[in-house]
């Protein structure tokens, strides 16, 4: 049984992260696919967003599947965002004296910006939700047509919304190379090829990620889809 103390020892928070991050690596891997019918044509990808709403009708009402979706992966990030704290809290205070020469350098590039990289994250969330999703912020914003609010999003005169679309995708892939690289190093052999494995699944999964998201926003603005 999952106690509460279990949930707040130093082990139960790793687990809660590694669950909440494997359910956050899910739904980027099944978005990405989603997003990539921009290249069947509108019909189709305005098509596979109205499925969307529809999934588990007549059970479930209209949106039904989203609002599930939407619960979870709230939960997943509050947990993923909770546990990170935490588990950082307690890092410093196991080490009240912090170092007198903290050496500069320490650890992998994509580690020392995982926090970084989880703001860029959070506020691109909240401004993606605005502009894809209720369209407030976006030039068309009209819900029964995502084709057209995406290619009105990535024209070449909007280059901001493109570049701020970047780099949150490559945060997303940094946070992403050091999640994969830290979970397969813990479940497999602390060796130089283990270690060598893992690097090559964590650059597999992250670059494979970055780009197919960020293949929308460039087809779109150099005029390949439109
Ligand atoms: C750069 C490429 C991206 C494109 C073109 C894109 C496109 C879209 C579109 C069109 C929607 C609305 C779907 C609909 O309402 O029918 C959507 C929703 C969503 N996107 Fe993205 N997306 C991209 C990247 C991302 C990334 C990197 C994340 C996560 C970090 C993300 C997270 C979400 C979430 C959570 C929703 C659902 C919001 C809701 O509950 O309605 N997207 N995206």
């Amino acid at each position: 049984m999952v106690t509460a103390s279990a949930v707040r020892s130093t082990v139960g928070q790793k687990m809660l992260m590694a669950v909440s991050g494997i359910v956050l690596v899910l739904f980027l891997v099944a978005h990405m696919a989603g997003n990539l019918k921009v290249f069947v044509g509108a019909e189709s990808f305005d098509h596979y967003a109205h499925w969307l709403r529809t999934i588990g009708a007549p059970l479930l009402p209209d949106s039904g599947y989203l609002w599930i979706q939407r619960t979870v992966l709230t939960a997943a990030l509050v947990a993923h965002v909770w546990a990170a704290t935490s588990l950082a809290l307690r890092a410093r205070a196991a080490r009240p004296v912090r170092y007198a020469h903290r050496r500069p350098v320490q650890g992998s590039y994509a580690a020392r910006t995982m926090r970084w990289g989880g703001v860029i994250i959070l506020l691109f969330a909240v401004f993606h939700v605005l502009d894809l999703t209720t369209g407030h912020l976006n030039p068309v914003g009209d819900r029964a047509h995502p084709y057209a609010n995406v290619v009105a999003d990535f024209a070449p005169e909007r280059w901001y919304v493109t570049l701020f679309y970047t780099l949150a995708v490559l945060a997303v892939g940094l946070h992403l190379w050091h999640g994969v690289f830290s979970a397969v190093r813990t479940l497999g052999q602390r060796t130089a090829v283990g270690e060598r494995r893992a690097r090559l699944a964590a650059s597999a999964v992250a670059v494979g990620l970055c780009a197919g998201y960020l293949s929308v926003p460039f087809a779109v603005m150099s005029g390949l889809v439109g």
